[in-house]
């Protein structure tokens, strides 16, 4: 059926040359007339193949084969989740014998650090320490001792007179003047305390004297040798406007000296105030006025009168 419609498709094969015309005889023109048409040639050999032709219908599906041998066995899968817990078995033990006793067990792992225990008791006292270096100076205190007050004056003229203060003229120090060395009386400048002492020559005579504060005796001193000493000092504390002086008892006993080599000395100080304060100073001076009976040897002295 392809190859019959294969064939038809080409004309035939040209036929061959006519007869060669008559010599001599010339047509009105050299133009070739076409001949008759020859009969039809005979049928031609096969010709080549053809080109392949386009891909048929698939066919119908065939039967099922048979069974193929088994594969090699797979890798093994993942691992599943956990089942759910299964039921209670029942226990149908009695118990046992006491059992060996098992091996120690590994030591455990430390704990953690535990709370802070009560404070302890206060330990022994412990030695005395070395003693330190000296500190540095500190700065001054807050009482300067701006109110100052002594003096001394020296006897000038030997055998004075009883009932009345001793006259020491000759000053050896009297910047303050508290003392006055017209009358032999000190007054104390200041509410404080106060040091005094005399040192007298005894000479001729007897001699007792007493230092006297305000009228009354404070100390008394007997001394009968030929040029001795007789002396003593005492410590007072005096009002602003107290009056000290020295006094001898009478004319009997009066035997105070003094010469160019034998000195007799009245002096005094002001130990420390009682306050600070200057304006004190300034302060009226109290008043004093000598008794009607004047200046008496009076009687016991205060160092005299027995202490409690
Ligand atoms: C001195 O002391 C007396 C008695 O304590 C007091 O009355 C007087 O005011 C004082 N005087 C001065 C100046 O401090």
């Amino acid at each position: 059926y392809f190859i019959l419609f294969y064939l038809n498709s080409f004309a035939g094969l040209h036929g061959d040359p006519g007869p060669r015309g008559d010599d001599d005889v010339c047509p009105d023109n050299c133009k070739s007339i076409a001949g008759t048409q020859g009969p039809t040639g005979l049928i031609g050999p096969a010709g080549s193949r053809g080109l392949p032709g386009t891909p048929g219908m698939p066919g119908p599906k065939g039967v099922k084969g048979e069974m193929g041998e088994f594969g090699p066995p797979g890798v093994p899968g993942s691992v599943g989740e956990k089942g759910e817990l299964g039921p209670q078995g029942e226990c149908r033990c009695i118990d046992g014998a006491d059992g060996h006793k098992g091996e120690k067990g590994d030591k455990g792992v430390k704990g953690d650090v535990g709370t802070m225990g009560l404070v302890g008791q206060i330990g022994p006292r412990g030695i005395t320490g070395d003693m330190g270096h000296i500190g540095m100076m500190g700065p001054p205190g807050p009482c300067m001792p701006t109110i100052q007050s002594a003096f001394a004056a020296g006897l000038m003229t030997s055998f004075p007179s009883p009932d009345t203060p001793v006259v020491f003229s000759y000053v050896f120090y009297n910047i303050q003047q508290n003392y006055n060395p017209s009358t032999g009386i000190y007054i104390a400048p200041i509410n404080g305390t106060y040091v005094f002492s005399y040192h007298v020559t005894v000479f001729d005579k007897v001699l007792k004297i007493g230092l006297f504060r305000n009228f009354m005796p404070v100390i008394k001193t007997t001394e009968a040798s030929q040029l001795a000493t007789t002396s003593q000092s005492v410590v007072l504390h005096l009002l602003r406007g107290d009056w000290v002086w020295i006094q001898v008892k009478d004319m009997v006993t009066n035997g105070m000296y003094a010469s160019n080599e034998a000195s007799s000395v009245f002096s005094g100080f002001l130990l420390h105030p009682d306050s600070c304060d200057l304006a004190l100073l300034r302060s009226p001076m109290p008043h004093k006025k000598v008794p009607d009976d004047g200046y008496t040897w009076g009687g016991t002295p205060e160092s005299s009168t027995p202490q409690p």
